[in-house]
């Protein structure tokens, strides 16, 4: 079941660096988008990307033009039909999840694997609202999927040996390092790194030290690229918040609940670098 046409759904953060890896690396890409506009826009940023990867030595202008030619974008979930995979990259949200792979199940050829990019929400449920249940599955890349070495496949249990297979040769072939992983909330590295996240802010508001505080202590004292306020801004704080309330509803846990702050943020619309205001300015 070799995977070569692979359809994106969505061109936000997520998409659009999925997307860049699959064109990269030799796949034909469809990225479908509610709007032409949207699609075009995702696609104009990446010429913009690739631009400076040539420019740094990283690609030469062949492959640069080869992967944008491999990819075409559209706004009709049609342009999906000839699609042997296709990986669904919206909002975390169950039911619009659910609509979409409703209508995915009518646009793609049979036999094509539909796949989530979700991060927490269960998987089953997504493959149960579709006819071939035994061809979904999660393939969930880590922001900024282009730089990150991760890909979580999710096995649910409806899901058939090959289209885990599948999933697991396709990650290997975009480079990335596959790890199976059972369909439960949060999979392996939401659930360990959301709760310290969540912990991050609850520290900050006991003000044990300041959010750079903190950020500083995580990266000098651990090593960490990142300290787990940049890191909440880069990921989105209304992902934050849907992943730790998914984990809280799963387990039930104390500490998965959602630290008060994060949830007045997200309602203000501080959402991270993606609104230019979340725990830091950008
Ligand atoms: N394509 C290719 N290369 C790119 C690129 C892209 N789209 N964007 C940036 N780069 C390159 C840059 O050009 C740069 O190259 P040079 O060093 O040659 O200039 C290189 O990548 C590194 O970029 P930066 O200098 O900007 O950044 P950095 O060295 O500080 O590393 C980072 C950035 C990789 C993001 C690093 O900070 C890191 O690993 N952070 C942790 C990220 C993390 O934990 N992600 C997981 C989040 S959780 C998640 O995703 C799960 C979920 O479900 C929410």
């Amino acid at each position: 079941m070799g995977i070569q046409r692979v359809g994106i759904c969505g061109s936000g953060t997520m998409g659009s660096g999925i997307m860049q890896v699959a064109a990269v690396t030799g796949h034909d890409v469809v990225l479908r988008s509610r709007t032409t506009v949207a699609a075009k826009s995702t696609l104009v940023r990446l010429e913009q990307t690739l631009e400076k990867q040539v420019h740094k030595g990283r690609m030469t202008p062949i492959e640069r033009d080869g992967a944008l030619d491999r990819i075409t974008v559209t706004s009709d979930l049609d342009g999906l039909a000839d699609c042997d995979l296709v990986i669904e990259s919206i909002l975390e949200d169950l039911a619009a999840k659910k609509g979409l792979f409703m209508d995915l199940e009518e646009a793609c050829k049979p036999g094509a694997i539909l796949a989530t990019n979700t991060s927490t929400l269960p998987v089953v449920e997504l493959a149960m609202v579709t006819k071939r249940p035994s061809h979904v599955v999660g393939i969930h890349f880590f922001n900024p999927a282009p730089l990150m070495a991760l890909v979580e496949v999710v096995r649910p249990v409806t899901a058939s040996d090959e289209t885990v297979k599948a999933a697991l040769d396709f990650a290997a072939a975009c480079g990335k390092q596959p790890v199976e992983v059972k369909d439960q909330a949060g999979f392996v590295v939401n659930a360990l790194l959301f709760p310290y996240l969540n912990s991050a802010i609850k520290l900050a508001d006991a003000q044990v030290a300041s959010v750079e505080g903190i950020d500083a202590a995580m990266k000098g004292g651990c090593g960490f690229p990142m300290g787990p306020f940049e890191l909440l801004d880069l990921v989105g704080l209304d992902t934050s918040l849907a992943i730790l309330q998914a984990l809280y509803d799963e387990f039930g846990e104390p500490h998965m609940a959602p630290a008060p702050r994060l949830r007045r943020m997200v309602a203000a619309g501080h959402l991270g670098r993606k609104t230019g205001q979340g725990f830091y300015s950008y």
